[in-house]
Parts: structure tokens; C-alpha cells; sequence
């Protein structure tokens, strides 16, 4: 971000400190945007990036600079967010680190072509993509099985339109999307194979079919076990999901009752079972809330409930010790911070994805007279600008 006559410029893939000429794209009253023509004085820590596919497919727009740097930018843009949006002064917080490569465990891909690749980012145009660096071993390594099935089964790669990998614990998930009703064919070294019959703009929804395994992953994250199923979110690093509990653990304490909100499969209800009487948790997604349900079972939890409800549908009032948020990218809905306001808790922690949404939401929070207490980050998604916050929020004055 530059600025001139109180005039903000966002420039697309510059560097704090650095000077350099633009081009303007797309001119408002207060704010363009731009794009760099040339380099004048480049940051120190620039760096080549590793990846041949930098800038073409646009998915790790930071990987031309070093990581301990991509560490730092993202607590200062946190610390400026919460400046700008959630109009507060914090310190800067602590980033834990994660592998900065080869961490995830989901990779969502398109299909052309029997060919599979990105879209670059906002665009329709299509990118073969032989390896992705973020991607961990096994899941390239299936990428390559598939492409070849692919290859073979020219009829079947035509009405696939996208394809999903995942993997936990040394097994593997092909996930086949179609708007069609498809029968992929045998796939010999892949786990689980299932396909989604999707007339939807989100990637992985529809009607689904297992034709291989069980199409469920299993996964142990600080000794509780979890299962995965196709469909379902769960955290797509998994050293940065233990590093998250572990902060969530020690931010919430204990209790007697735990309200986990956007549980998913029952992550963080799971993680904290033991130091509650009792934990409810409430996620929208039905194959999610069944398998948190089983989850609890798998580990012999039995203060555990999960509802199938939208949270801005609860009309619950009872009292909880602790609250905890984790939405998608867009936050909390509207009304959402009144609702958790009128259960009282001493303890509200929000874990985040998106920093702008989070500070927005933070302003909500504060208007109902509540302060950030403590915040650290997690670098959930290193070579990438995304970033995932864990913040405890408490009633009264900052500490
Ligand atoms: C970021 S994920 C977090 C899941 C879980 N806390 C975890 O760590 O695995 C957000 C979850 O919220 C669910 N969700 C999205 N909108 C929702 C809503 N309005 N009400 C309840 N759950 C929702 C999604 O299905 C997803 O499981």
C-alpha cells in the first residue's frame, strides 16, 4: 500500500520499503489499484521462487519472498487491520511457524483436457500443474496416479470437472466432481475414491458416492482421534492444527460449559472435552455433524452434542463459561455477536482465517463492551498472504 495526497494505492506485488513504477488498473475517488511495470529498489528480502508456476497460477503470490519475512508482514498487516478496522491499537502478536512447504492435505484441482491444473486466480484461464510445492508428498505423488487413470480414460476425464485430493495418516482420497453421474474407473493404489454429483458454484458439495474404501480419512491430532469424510472441513495443515488447539487449549482454561461454534467434525470440542462438563457444538454441513457425533464415540467422549443448525438460527439463551467462533472466510453472520453476547460467557475465542473479516467482527464485539485480550497467529498457510488468528476476548478493560 503507498500513499500520496491522502490518496491509497494498493499495489499487486510489491513489498513494504520498496520503490517501484505502476501502472494504475482500476482508478476510484480515494483508492486504485495498480499493478508493477518495474522494480526500482527491490526489498532485501526478495527471493527467487522455487515454484515454476509463480505469478502464472497466482496461489502463492508471496513465495518471492523469504519466510521469516512472510512472517512478519503477516502480523504487521494484522496489526493494521485491527488498526483500521477494528479501530484498536494491539501489539504485535506472536506468528507461530509451520513447514513452508509441502504442508497441505487438501488440494483442489480442475480438470481440461484429461489434463489437471489451476485456474489462475479471478480467472478462467487454465494451468497445468505437474507439482504443487504446497502440496505434501502423497498428495502430488496421487495427483500423478490420477492424471495417468485420466489419460487412459478419455470418456470418463471428459465429465470430470474437478478433482480432490486428500490425505491423513499415510491414506489417501481421490474425490471425482461432476455435474453428471459418474463411475470412475478401478484405481488400483488410491484409498478411497468417491464422486459428487455437483450442480452447485461451491467445489466440493453434491450427491455423494463411495466407490472405493470407506471414504472416510482418520487422522490423531494431540492424541484424540478423528475422522475425515469427503465432504467435510477440516484443517488443511496439520502441524498448524495441533499448534491451534494447543493455543486454544491454553487460552480457554476450564469450565463447566463450552459452547463451540462452526464446529466441523468436532475439532476443537474434541480437543477440549476433558476440561468441560459439558461441550455442545453447532455446525451446518450433515455429514459433519454426524461424523463430530462419532468422533466423540471413537474416543469415549460422552459430554459431548452436536446440532445440525446454522448458528445464526440458534435461538438458545442458556449461560456458557466459553465461546468459541471459528467461521468461514466471510466471519460471523449478522446478529451473531448479540446471540453469543446474551449467553454471558467469561471467555469468548475466536479463531480466524481472514484477518478483515476477524477485525470487522472485533468491532462488533467491542461495541457489546468486550477487549481483545490475548492474540497469536498461526502460519497456516506459508507462501500464501493467508493467515489463521486465535484471539481471547473478554468482557472489560485490556490487560
Ligand atoms: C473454518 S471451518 C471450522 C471447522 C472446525 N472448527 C475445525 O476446526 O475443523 C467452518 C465450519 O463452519 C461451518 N459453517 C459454515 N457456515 C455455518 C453456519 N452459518 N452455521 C454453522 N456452521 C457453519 C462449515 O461447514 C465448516 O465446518
Amino acid at each position: 500500500m503507498a500513499r500520496e495526497n491522502g490518496k491509497i494505492y494498493l499495489i499487486k506485488g510489491a513489498y513494504p520499503g520498496e520503490i517501484v513504477d505502476v501502472e494504475v488498473e482500476k482508478n476510484k475517488k480515494d483508492l486504485s489499484f495498480c499493478r508493477i511495470k518495474r522494480v526500482n529498489k527491490a526489498s532485501a528480502s526478495r527471493v527467487i521462487p522455487l515454484c515454476k508456476y509463480f505469478e502464472k497460477c497466482g496461489g502463492c503470490e508471496w513465495m518471492n519472498i523469504k519466510y521469516e519475512e512472510q512472517l512478519k508482514l503477516k502480523s504487521d498487516i494484522f496489526v493494521d487491520q485491527m488498526r483500521h478496522v477494528a479501530k484498536i491499537d494491539i501489539n504485535r502478536p506472536e506468528i507461530v511457524p509451520t513447514k513452508a512447504y509441502g504442508y497441505r492435505n487438501k488440494m483442489e484441482m480442475a480438470v481440461k483436457n484429461e489434463e489437471l491444473g489451476f485456474f489462475k486466480k479471478s480467472t478462467h484461464n487454465f494451468i497445468k500443474i505437474e507439482k504443487c510445492m504446497l502440496a505434501s508428498d502423497p498428495l502430488n505423488m496421487l495427483k500423478s496416479t490420477v492424471e495417468k487413470v485420466l489419460k487412459r480414460h478419455e470418456k470418463f476425464a471428459s465429465t470430470v470437472e474437478h478433482v480432490v485430493f486428500r490425505e491423513a495418516s499415510g491414506k489417501t482420497m481421490v474425490i471425482f466432481i461432476s455435474s453428471e453421474k459418474i463411475t470412475p474407473p478401478r484405481i488400483e493404489s488410491v484409498d478411497n475414491v468417491v464422486t459428487l454429483e455437483n450442480h452447485s458454484h461451491v467445489v466440493v458439495a453434491g450427491r455423494q458416492r463411495i466407490h472405493k474404501g470407506s471414504g472416510i480419512l482418520h487422522i490423531n491430532v494431540n492424541n484424540v482421534k478423528y475422522e475425515i469424510p469427503a465432504k467435510a472441513f477440516f484443517q488443511v495443515n496439520y502441524s498448524g492444527a495441533r499448534e491451534l488447539a494447543n493455543i486454544v487449549k491454553e487460552y480457554v482454561g476450564s469450565g463447566e460449559k463450552l459452547l463451540d461454534l462452526y464446529c466441523g467434525v468436532g475439532f476443537f470440542s474434541l480437543q477440549l472435552s476433558k476440561m468441560f462438563e459439558k461441550v455442545v457444538g453447532l455446525e451446518s454441513s450433515p455429514s459433519s455433524v454426524q461424523i463430530a457425533r462419532k468422533n466423540a464415540k471413537i474416543n469415549g467422549i460422552s459430554n459431548s452434542q452436536f446440532m445440525l443448525l446454522k448458528v445464526q438460527d440458534w435461538k438458545q439463551k442458556a449461560h456458557f463459561d466459553v465461546v468459541i467462533v471459528d467461521p468461514p472466510r466471510s466471519g460471523l453472520e449478522r446478529g451473531v455477536v448479540e446471540k453469543i453476547h446474551a449467553l454471558a460467557p467469561r471467555k469468548i475465542i475466536y479463531v480466524s482465517c481472514d484477518i478483515t473479516t476477524f477485525a470487522r467482527d472485533i468491532k462488533e464485539f467491542m461495541k457489546n463492551g468486550y477487549v481483545v485480550e490475548k492474540v497469536k497467529l498461526v502460519d497456516m498457510f506459508p507462501q500464501t498472504h493467508h493467515v489463521e488468528s486465535v484471539a481471547l476476548i473478554k468482557k472489560g478493560e485490556c490487560t
